[in-house]
C-alpha cells in the first residue's frame, strides 16, 4: 500500500521568509503579509488542496550577524519586518474547517502561565487545530530585545526548555480535570473548585504556583513540533515531539537522522511512529518538465546572495562577510548548531566558498529543490519519503502564493491518483487527524503522567 504523505505549507508572517530576494518577483504577493485577507486566501487554498497544516515560522530578533549589522536584513526583507504569527491564526481558522496551524513560539521570551493561556485560547478558537513548534531562539538580538544581555548558551537553552514544557504540560493536562466545568445554572456553579489543581513547580529556572486560567481545550496540549537537530536537540525531540521538522540535501544522511530519531524515541519509552517527520522541501512545478524548468530559471533571476548569506549567518552565528573565519566561528556556534556543523564537517577548508553557500540555501532555505512536472515531483516526493522514512514534507515557497497554488492544482491530484495523498480530511482535531487516534497525547508521553 502506498505511503500516505502529510503536507504542510511553510510560511512566516513576513515578506521574505526562506527564498531571499523573491519578494521582488512581479507575481509575488508576500508583501501583503500584513493584511488578514492574504492569510485567509492562503488558508482556503491550502484547504482546497487538503494540506494538513500551515507551519508558521517565527523569529524574535533581527538578523544582524552578517557584517555585524542588521542593514542587509532590513534592506532585503530577510525575515524582517515580521508580525506576530499567533494573531493571524483565528481568521484563518474561521475561514477553514480542517486545516491545522503549527505555530512557532520561542519559549525563551515567554512566561509560563501567559503562554499556556495563549495556546489554550488558540486550541479553543481553532476547535483543536493548533500545534506548537517548540524553539529556544538563536539570535542574540532577540535576547537583547527581551531584556537580556545575550542568549544563554545552546545546551542550557534546552535545559530551560525541558523545565518550561513540563510546566506547560502541568497547566494543560493537570490543572483542570475533565469535568471541572459544570455550568450548573441552578446551583450557580460554573467551575467546581475541587477539580482545579494548583501547578506548583520549584525548579532551577522557574518558580510557579498558579492554577491554569483556561478550561480544558479540545486537545489540551497542542500538537508538539520541534526542529533542533544537535545531539541535545534530538534527545529533546525524542522525548517530547510529536512532529519533527528535518532538513537535509542528502538522502542517506537524512535517512540516518530519521532512523536515529525513531531509535531515540523508542529509548525514551515511545513508539518509533509516535513521531511524524517532515522534511523541508521546495517544489517548482508546471504543466511539463520544460515549463517547470523555465519557471525555475525565471525565479532564479530574483534570488539574492547577500540576503541568503544574511539569513544563514543568523542561523549559524557565522559572519559570512568574513569568509576566512568561517571554520572557527562554526566550531564555537551558540546558534543553530546543526546548521553550523555543515561548516565544520569535512575539514576546516570545507564550504569556505560563500557563493556556493548562498546558492545552497537561496531557494527555499535548504533541503531539496524539486523542479519538474507533477509526475516528476510526485515521483521525487514518494521516493524521498520511502528512502528516508519520512512521513511528509514542509514545503517552502519561492513565490507566494503561486508555489502553493501550483502544488494544490498540479501535484496534489497526481499524488492522490497514486493513493499517496488523502482525498478527504479525517474528522477531529489536529492530533486525531495526524495519528488516527484520540485528541489527547498518548499515555507514553511525559505529559500524560501529569494528568489527574
Ligand atoms: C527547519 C528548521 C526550522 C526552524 N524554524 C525556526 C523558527 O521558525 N524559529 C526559531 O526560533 N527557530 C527555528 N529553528 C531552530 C530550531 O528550532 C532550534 O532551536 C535550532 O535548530 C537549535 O537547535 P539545534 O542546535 O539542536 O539544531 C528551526 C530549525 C530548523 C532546522
Amino acid at each position: 500500500m502506498a505511503r500516505e504523505l502529510l503536507l504542510n505549507a511553510f510560511a512566516m508572517n513576513c515578506a521574505g521568509h526562506q527564498s531571499q530576494g523573491m519578494w521582488r518577483h512581479p507575481r509575488d504577493k508576500s508583501e501583503n503579509y500584513k493584511h488578514t485577507d492574504h492569510w485567509v486566501k492562503l488558508a482556503r487554498t491550502l484547504e482546497r488542496g487538503k494540506f494538513d497544516g500551515l507551519f508558521l515560522a517565527d523569529v524574535v530578533g533581527v538578523y544582524d550577524v552578517y557584517g555585524g549589522s542588521p542593514d542587509t536584513a532590513l534592506r532585503e526583507a530577510v525575515q524582517v519586518p515580521t508580525n506576530d504569527p499567533l494573531l493571524i491564526i483565528p481568521p484563518m481558522a474561521d475561514a477553514t474547517e480542517h486545516l491545522a496551524f503549527a505555530v512557532t513560539v520561542n519559549l525563551s521570551h515567554e512566561a509560563p502561565l501567559p503562554f499556556a493561556r495563549r495556546m489554550s485560547t488558540l486550541d479553543h478558537m481553532t476547535d483543536g487545530r493548533i500545534g506548537w513548534n517548540i524553539v529556544t531562539g538563536y539570535l542574540d538580538s532577540g535576547a537583547k530585545g527581551a531584556g537580556k544581555s545575550e542568549q544563554v548558551t545552546h545546551d542550557t537553552r534546552y535545559d530551560i526548555a525541558e523545565e518550561f514544557v513540563t510546566i506547560q504540560y502541568d497547566f494543560w493536562e493537570g490543572s483542570w480535570e475533565d469535568d471541572a466545568v459544570r455550568k450548573n445554572r441552578e446551583e450557580g456553579v460554573f467551575t467546581d473548585p475541587a477539580k482545579v489543581h494548583r501547578v506548583v513547580h520549584e525548579g532551577e529556572y522557574f518558580h510557579v504556583n498558579a492554577v491554569h486560567l483556561c478550561e480544558p481545550s479540545p486537545q489540551r496540549t497542542p500538537v508538539l513540533y520541534q526542529a533542533g537537530a544537535s545531539s541535545k536537540g534530538t534527545a529533546f525531540a525524542a522525548r517530547h515531539a510529536e512532529c519533527v521538522f528535518v532538513v537535509g540535501h542528502s538522502r542517506p544522511r537524512l535517512a540516518e537522522s530519521v532512523a536515529n530519531l525513531r531509535k531515540l524515541a523508542v529509548e525514551a519509552g515511545r513508539a518509533p511512529n509516535d513521531i511524524k517527520i517532515f522534511a523541508l522541501t521546495t517544489v517548482i512545478t508546471g504543466a511539463t518538465d520544460e515549463d517547470a524548468q523555465a519557471k525555475a530559471e525565471e525565479y532564479k533571476e530574483y534570488l539574492s546572495s547577500s540576503g541568503a548569506l544574511a539569513l544563514m549567518a543568523g542561523w549559524t552565528g557565522i559572519d559570512f562577510s568574513k569568509p576566512d573565519r568561517v571554520g572557527a566561528a562554526a566550531a564555537g556556534s551558540n546558534s543553530i548548531q546543526s546548521a553550523a556543523a555543515m561548516f565544520t564537517q569535512g575539514g576546516p577548508s570545507a564550504h569556505r566558498d560563500v557563493d556556493s553557500i548562498a546558492r545552497s540555501v537561496a531557494l527555499g532555505g535548504g533541503g531539496p529543490v524539486l523542479i519538474g512536472s507533477a509526475k516528476h515531483i510526485a515521483d521525487e516526493l514518494v521516493s524521498w519519503a520511502e528512502e528516508c522514512d519520512l512521513d511528509g514534507f514542509n514545503l517552502a515557497y519561492a513565490v507566494m502564493p503561486e508555489t502553493f497554488e501550483d502544488v494544490v492544482d498540479l501535484v496534489v491530484p497526481e499524488l492522490q491518483s497514486r493513493g499517496s495523498f488523502k482525498t478527504e480530511y479525517a474528522p477531529g482535531t489536529y492530533r486525531e487527524k495526524l495519528f488516527k487516534r484520540g485528541p489527547r497525547l498518548e499515555s507514553n508521553h511525559p505529559a500524560a503522567r501529569l494528568r489527574h
